[in-house]
């Protein structure tokens, strides 16, 4: 187990491609993609998420990995042990911290998700049958205003982490994955199939894949920065302690690029799955983060064997969520276990309660719930306010330092031994790293502050 004597190792690589993909493949694929894609108008924020995923998330996915393989322990000691070993400041530390912060934050409202998940697998079982684009909307409105069911749910969603997370890397977190990865991406295929023949297929591809540069302020591109690093579970320290498990013989490039083009497919064909149904029923594609929930019901519902589809659709949306918020939980719990020696099963249960009260404000702060009317910085919810500071500060701010301090800080030669590539790739690799990948997520950060800042100052 992680934090005993002999640090914890994924039994393959095939187990270490699967929990990898298992993390990224969540929630962000098939609940954020979708809308967020839909918020942004579309096309052109597809194409700028697919640019972002290729050019910044996988080096930032390989630095990742090869410092977590390098340090062989918690984000926060990694950090500091391969600053030390370079003759660096231990104040590289901080970036392992802001990784379990951001990782801790992200899951009190994921699992909350999660939890909604798990209850609309649940209703999907007794059927949606004669729904229409109103009631369907109504139905997932109501469900989240009320302040009891989805904390019950939540609950649920957050004890099956625990339990998964407490029994450890290949107890739990392998067997967990192996299997239902392969799973979901067959019951994805079967949707797009349908929502392609029934749909308005055409109207979708139009939508995800025509761009519309105009339609892109610098919010948005932030929104779309962010959203490629909480998809690839980057700079959460989430990464970087499945990098610690990882063998010395696994070649970290390839598995990178195999994990960042399992993610994109699957993010796609959740937009292929949704849109012909937004489309074919009126519904808003800008609709916010209710939109796979009230969009595939009113497929299930009309489908032959849309119990058995929507069913398993949810489920295994639930085990693609579970095995990204297991991978939410373990650097917290890798650090607290490393550095006290406390039981792996204390510090797990103790960490996912915390988050767990932490997440019931989120439900709360749901419209017509109990705290629906509370809003932040020009209406933001309590949801909106975690999801933004992570997803748009601390992952693209971790991200950039992670890529400074690889690029500028741990010597060339030592990334090249870790990596064991040929020449010419490196190279390309040194290259994003060093200056393409700072310099692009600066770049975004400052073109917000000038379109807020700057901008209305000099035109008052
Ligand atoms: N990548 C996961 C998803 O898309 C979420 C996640 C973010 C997991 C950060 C770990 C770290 O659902």
């Amino acid at each position: 187990m992680a934090g005993s004597a002999q640090h914890a190792q994924w039994s393959s690589r095939w187990a270490f491609i699967m929990a990898a993909v298992g993390s990224a493949v969540g929630l962000g694929n098939i609940w954020k993609f979708p809308y967020e894609a839909g918020e942004g108008g579309g096309g052109a924020f597809v194409i700028l998420y697919l640019l972002f995923v290729l050019v910044i998330g996988v080096p930032c996915l390989v630095a990742e990995l090869s410092l977590g393989r390098r340090g062989q322990k918690s984000p926060v000691m990694t950090m500091k042990s391969i600053a030390e070993e370079e003759g660096r400041s231990k104040l590289w530390g901080l970036l392992g911290w802001s990784g379990i912060i951001g990782a801790f934050i992200i899951i009190s409202f994921y699992s909350l998700v999660g939890g909604w998940v798990l209850a609309y697998m649940v209703k999907a079982a007794s059927g949606f049958a004669g729904l229409d684009a109103a009631a369907s909307t109504e139905t997932f409105l109501t469900f989240i205003a009320d302040p009891v069911k989805p904390i019950i749910a939540h609950f649920c969603f957050m004890a099956i982490t625990v339990g998964i997370v407490a029994r450890g890397v290949q107890g739990g977190l392998e067997k967990a994955v192996t299997v239902l990865m392969p799973a979901l991406f067959v019951i994805l295929l079967l949707l797009v199939v349908y929502s392609g023949v029934t749909g308005e297929f055409t109207q979708a591809l139009a939508f995800l894949f025509e761009p519309n540069f105009h339609a892109l302020t610098g919010d948005k591109i932030l929104n779309a920065l962010g959203l490629s690093f909480f998809s690839l579970s980057l700079a959460m320290g989430s990464i970087m302690t499945y990098g610690s498990y990882l063998p010395k013989d696994v070649n970290i490039p390839k598995s990178a690029i195999t994990i960042a083009a399992a993610d994109s497919a699957v993010a796609l064909m959740a937009g292929l799955a949704i849109f012909p149904i937004v489309f074919a029923y009126g519904l808003n594609p800008g609709g916010g983060g209710g939109l796979v929930f009230m969009t595939l019901p009113i497929a299930f519902g009309q489908m032959p064997l849309g119990i058995v589809v929507g069913t398993l659709f949810f489920a295994l949306l639930a085990v693609a969520a579970i095995t990204s918020s297991i991978s939410l939980l373990e650097p917290g719990v890798s650090y607290i276990e490393e550095r006290t020696g406390m039981d792996r099963k204390k510090v797990t249960a103790i960490i996912g309660l915390l988050a767990f009260l932490l997440g019931t404000l989120s439900s709360f702060g749901q419209p017509g719930n109990l705290l629906g009317d509370v809003h932040f910085f020009g209406g933001m919810s309590i949801m909106d306010v975690k999801d933004y500071l992570t997803n748009n500060i601390i992952m693209p701010v971790g991200a950039m330092f992670m890529m400074i301090f690889v690029g500028w800080f741990v010597s060339r030669k030592a990334m090249m031994d870790e990596l064991a590539i040929e020449d010419r790739s490196f190279r390309i690799w040194y290259f994003l790293v060093r200056f393409i990948c700072p310099v692009a997520i600066f770049a975004v950060f400052a073109n917000i502050i000038y379109d807020t800042i700057i901008a209305p100052m000099m035109a008052g």
